[in-house]
């Protein structure tokens, strides 16, 4: 396989061909889950998988799967997850995963949170030795007050960039929320850092996804690699 577009297709066809039918999807939001769900959208549609329904992790999401003719759902009506496909930035071998460059990461981690099996796909530039060294980590805020979390970021080490529209005004949210962009360098210690934000009222969530990832696909040069975190444990 010669491009990163064909390695991301594989990984992520790859993983839409676990889903099953009957089966509650979580679909992730960016470029490599759409790709799971075109595949998804194309098995129900020759009638190789049936009876799904799926968690879109963002409203564009939602749109894209009404358009494909895959049945949605929400998680009032189904609070538990057969299995989701999501994408990520930045991911290291402990499966610690930096997530929200599409700016859905709110969402995304509620629904990982759901799920039984939390499916990462990505292609060979997203591996990396720590997590944090290729990305800027999305810090969620709400817009009261939202000075004073960038002062706290920066006191813990960032850059904090806030993420603009491309109409020049600040990004919101599917929850209405802004996004602070933080360049750390790389994260050493992500539960830590984690707890500090989470302490934060004015930090709705952030873009580290710890413990959350039971796969991870990798697509590259040589095919598909399958990881899982059962095998990680077992070599540590
Ligand atoms: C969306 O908010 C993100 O978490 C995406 O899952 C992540 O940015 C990966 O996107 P790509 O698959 O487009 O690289």
């Amino acid at each position: 396989m010669t491009s990163p577009e064909a390695w991301k297709r594989a990984a992520a066809e790859h993983a839409a061909d676990w889903v099953r039918s009957g089966m509650v999807v979580g679909l992730g939001a960016g470029s490599t889950a759409e790709l799971a769900l075109r595949r998804i959208a194309s098995l129900l549609a020759r009638g190789a998988l049936s009876d799904i329904l799926g968690v879109p992790c963002s409203r564009a999401v939602g749109e894209a799967a009404a358009r494909l003719g895959v049945p949605l759902t929400t998680l009032e009506a189904h609070p538990v997850i057969d299995l989701t496909i999501d994408g990520a930035d930045e991911v290291d071998a402990s499966f610690a995963l930096v997530k929200g460059a599409g700016g859905a990461l709110l969402h995304e981690k509620i629904v990982a949170q759901a799920s039984r099996r939390e499916v990462i796909v990505v292609d060979a530039s997203k591996p990396s030795p720590c997590i944090g060294t290729r990305c800027a980590l999305p810090v969620e805020v709400v817009p009261f007050g939202w000075r004073t979390e960038a002062l706290f970021l920066e006191s813990l080490g960032a850059r904090v960039q806030v993420r603009a529209a491309a109409s020049g005004a600040p990004f919101r949210t599917d929850e209405d929320n802004m996004i602070l962009d933080c360049e750390l360098g790389p994260i050493r210690a992500p539960h830590e850092l984690s707890r500090r934000l989470a302490e934060r009222a004015g930090i709705v969530e952030h873009g580290l996804f710890l413990d959350l990832a039971t796969d991870l696909v990798i697509g590259g040069a040589d095919g598909v690699r399958h990881l899982t975190r059962a095998d990680e444990g077992a070599r540590t």
